[in-house]
């Protein structure tokens, strides 16, 4: 895909620069997003925290739209994770009626730009209703075939790891597989997300220079982009900021051959 002239700001800021993209390769197939900085947005407008969470709603669906236009293939977003629970009771049952609000929304739209809606999270505290609206939307969007919107709810990369290693080990007690044939590959497909490529990019918004628990084993060589920009704020224009400092980074995965995003 040609992305022609590529305009963007750098750092969020005024400077604004054009970048002429003339190779599709070095858009990265798989964008994960911490959408941080909700709360601070809204209370820097003197509004409740739920305000911010609200605006981030839109902010997915921009960011959604620029994500497929820009030919990314996978879109995982951080909506709520299993530290997220410690939060107030009316906040957590605010944040669990947002995939509703934001499919009710969208949906419409999400399947006719042949967006292909998923899940990945232990559902078993999840409120019935909110899985109600995202199995409809996972059901009604299966046979898409455009951008992957993976939702990260209630997920937590440490229990994701502790679970595939407990079903590796129910299986080898149950002599379906032998220890030794444990090996990265067979971890990987006991993973939350084991037909997704791992992220190549990896995008933090809000100020904090963390993980959070997200996906630890999938972005063993992924990019990271760390912003200041909280996550209403963050612009289509920010993602194509962050998608053109990843494509200027060299990827080694530990060899010393120096390639630029894309020739790998
Ligand atoms: C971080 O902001 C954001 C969250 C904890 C939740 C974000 C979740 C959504 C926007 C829901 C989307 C869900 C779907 C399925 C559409 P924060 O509250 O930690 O902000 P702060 O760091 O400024 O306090």
């Amino acid at each position: 895909m040609m992305l022609g002239k590529f305009s963007f700001l750098k750092n969020g800021k005024s400077e604004k620069k054009e970048q002429v993209f003339s190779d599709a390769h070095r858009v990265p197939e798989h964008v994960a997003i911490i959408m941080d900085g909700n709360g601070r947005w809204a209370q820097r407008r003197g509004l409740p925290r739920i305000a911010g969470h609200r605006e981030a709603l839109k902010t997915i669906k921009k960011i959604t739209n620029e994500a497929q236009r820009l030919g990314v293939k996978v879109l995982t977003l951080y909506a709520f994770s299993t530290e997220n629970w410690k939060r107030p009771k009316t906040e957590v049952e605010f944040l669990m009626k947002l995939p509703e609000q934001f499919l009710n929304s969208y949906l419409v739209e999400l399947i006719e730009n042949n967006v292909q809606v998923r899940v990945m999270g232990d559902m078993a505290r999840i409120p019935a209703h909110t899985i109600r609206a995202v199995n409809q939307a996972i059901e009604k969007t299966k046979k898409n075939s455009g951008l992957v919107l993976n939702f990260a709810l209630n997920y937590g990369s440490h229990a994701e790891i502790v679970e595939a290693v407990r079903s590796l080990v129910r299986d080898a007690l149950d002599h379906k597989i032998e220890p030794d044939s444990i090996d990265e590959q067979l971890l990987s497909e006991r993973m939350l997300s084991p037909l997704l490529p791992d992220p190549d990019l990896l995008i933090r918004t809000g100020g904090e220079i963390r993980l959070s628990n997200f996906m630890l084993w999938q972005m063993a060589y992924t990019e990271l982009y760390f912003t200041e920009i909280y996550w209403p704020d963050f612009s289509e224009s920010d993602l194509r900021t962050a998608i053109f400092e990843f494509s200027t980074r060299q990827r080694r995965y530990g060899g010393i051959k120096e390639e630029r995003n894309g020739d790998k």
